[in-house]
């Protein structure tokens, strides 16, 4: 089943920072693949802008650069990547001064769409914006695109959003978490929403608990000094798992349109109960000391002997509404686990009496969203052991992997980037962060970390290539429960 590729008008996007590691890696790449997917329009426009004087021919060397390493599969295809450097062009601007903006104005269409990309840190994000305003660069067509991490606490979030607002309608400003780009993330809402088997049993009476798991295998790596200032619950859980929380939790919008689902996105934040210290493990990776050639811990990673920056979390949250209460929902993240998998499992409470006797054994339901890799999901049902001797249950996966399941358009999904980009061009802000919503989210992450610091709190250790430290394991027997296991 190949994958529609629905047109866009002719758009003029600005790569704000296009020449540093984001643009690089993620935007510009997919950029390329939507052209060659076919979804850029003759005429459309990606103009890199940054403070680095740089001819046009320069930039384009460092497209095709980044294109061959992040997208080496397509970079080959005969043309193509010619094709997309006609569509580049490159604008040296002064973030901070005049230099540079009317040059940018006048490399831009009037009345089509113009997006700004702004791949810069947050610090810039207020200066752009007044200079695009000031420079005439806004059109009734325009859009801006902020990147996280915004904001690193509740304040600075209000005074990001009031930054913004000075200058754009809260509908041009389109706030990325690529999480909700993600093909399985989507699905979540179309397993939900599109089929009458799931929701019914959606809510405490038939939900037991629910695990959501985002494990990496790679550390901190370049990024030491930024990580080492925000860690796992400002990096993944106040935005990434959140939003998943939230897409798996959320009451039916009425309407797969943006308000209507950031509304109920945003209600479930609200209702999410003040998580109390004991519920909450932190953990920082150390060496193996097997691997004494191994990686380096999480401290030397980032070259901070004494950092007590956590690297890995789990936590238990509760959300205090009609259909979640009494329900927990288990949450963990880190680094350098012991592989790189994205899950959610929706583990079903046990049937209430079992006809077969205490000996045949008894398996919940679980369903599993596999977010990557191998995308797929898996309901686990309870079948009959085949064969004589008696009724015995065993728990046989029905397993829908989108790879199989749907040939090349399951295999290769756009990747989340690809997708939001799209989507801004298009003007639909349903898989962006609304102002209120980010807001929200620091206002439950911010006691936590106060917490912490209050308390002089240091993470526990846990072993590069583990499952994370032994906490996590016990924060579920506690309840009688046990995380599922971290398989690729
Ligand atoms: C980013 C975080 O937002 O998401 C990184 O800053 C993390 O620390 C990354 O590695 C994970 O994204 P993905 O798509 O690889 O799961």
């Amino acid at each position: 089943m190949a994958s529609r590729v629905i047109p866009v008008e002719p758009f003029d996007l600005v790569v704000m920072g296009a020449t540093g590691d984001l643009g690089r890696r993620k935007i510009l790449p997919a950029l390329f693949r939507r052209f060659c997917a076919g979804q850029m329009p003759a005429g459309a426009r990606v103009i890199g802008a940054a403070r680095r004087e740089m001819s046009r021919a320069a930039f384009c060397d460092l497209v095709a650069e980044a294109v061959r390493e992040f997208s080496p599969n397509q970079a080959g295809e005969p043309g193509m990547l010619e094709g997309f450097l006609g569509c580049v062009d490159y604008q040296a601007i002064d973030a901070r001064g005049p230099d540079g903006w009317e040059a940018l104005a006048a490399k831009l269409s009037p009345g089509r769409v113009r997006a700004f990309y702004f791949s810069v840190g947050p610090s810039l994000f207020g200066e752009l914006a007044r200079r695009i305003r000031e420079f005439g660069l806004v059109s009734e067509l325009t859009r801006i695109v902020v990147e996280k991490p915004f904001g690193h606490d509740l304040e600075s979030a209000r005074a990001l959003n009031r930054t913004l607002a000075a200058q754009f309608d809260e509908s041009e400003i389109y706030r990325i978490d690529h999480y909700l780009g993600k093909e399985t993330v989507q699905n979540l809402m179309a397993v939900r929403f599109g089929n009458m088997l799931f929701e019914p049993l959606w809510n405490s009476q038939y939900v037991d608990h629910i695990q959501i798991t985002v494990a990496e295998s790679v550390g901190v790596g370049g990024r030491g000094e930024y990580y080492d200032r925000a860690g796992a619950m400002r990096d993944m859980v106040q935005n990434h798992l959140m939003q998943l929380l939230c897409l798996i939790a959320m009451e039916p919008p009425a309407k797969f349109e943006p308000d209507a689902v950031r509304d109920e996105k945003l209600k479930v934040i609200r209702a999410l109960d003040v998580v109390p210290p004991y519920h909450i493990v932190r953990g920082q990776y150390a060496a193996d000391p097997q691997l004494p050639e191994g990686p380096a811990s999480y401290r030397e990673e980032v070259g901070n002997p004494r950092s007590t920056t956590e690297s890995y979390i789990a936590l238990k949250a509760h959300i205090s509404n009609w259909r979640w209460a009494g329900t927990p929902f288990y949450l963990r993240t880190g680094k350098r686990l012991v592989a790189r998998s994205s899950v959610i499992n929706v583990m079903f409470k046990d049937a209430p009496h079992s006809i077969f006797g205490a000996d045949a054994g008894r398996h919940a339901n679980v369903l599993s969203i596999r977010l990557q890799p191998n995308e797929g999901i898996t309901l686990h049902v309870t079948i009959k052991e085949p064969g004589p001797g008696g009724m015995r249950l065993v728990d046989v996966p029905l397993d829908m992997s989108f790879a199989e399941a749907l040939g090349p358009g399951g295999r290769d999904p756009a990747d989340a980037y690809e997708r939001l980009i799209m989507d801004v061009i298009r003007g639909n802000q349903t898989l962006f962060m609304r102002g209120d919503e980010v807001e929200e989210a620091w206002a439950w992450t911010d006691p936590i970390i106060a917490g912490w610091q209050s308390r002089g709190d240091v993470p526990k250790p846990y072993v590069i290539g583990s499952t994370g430290p032994n906490d996590a394991d016990q924060l579920m027997k506690r309840d009688d429960r046990r995380w599922r296991g971290i398989n690729p």
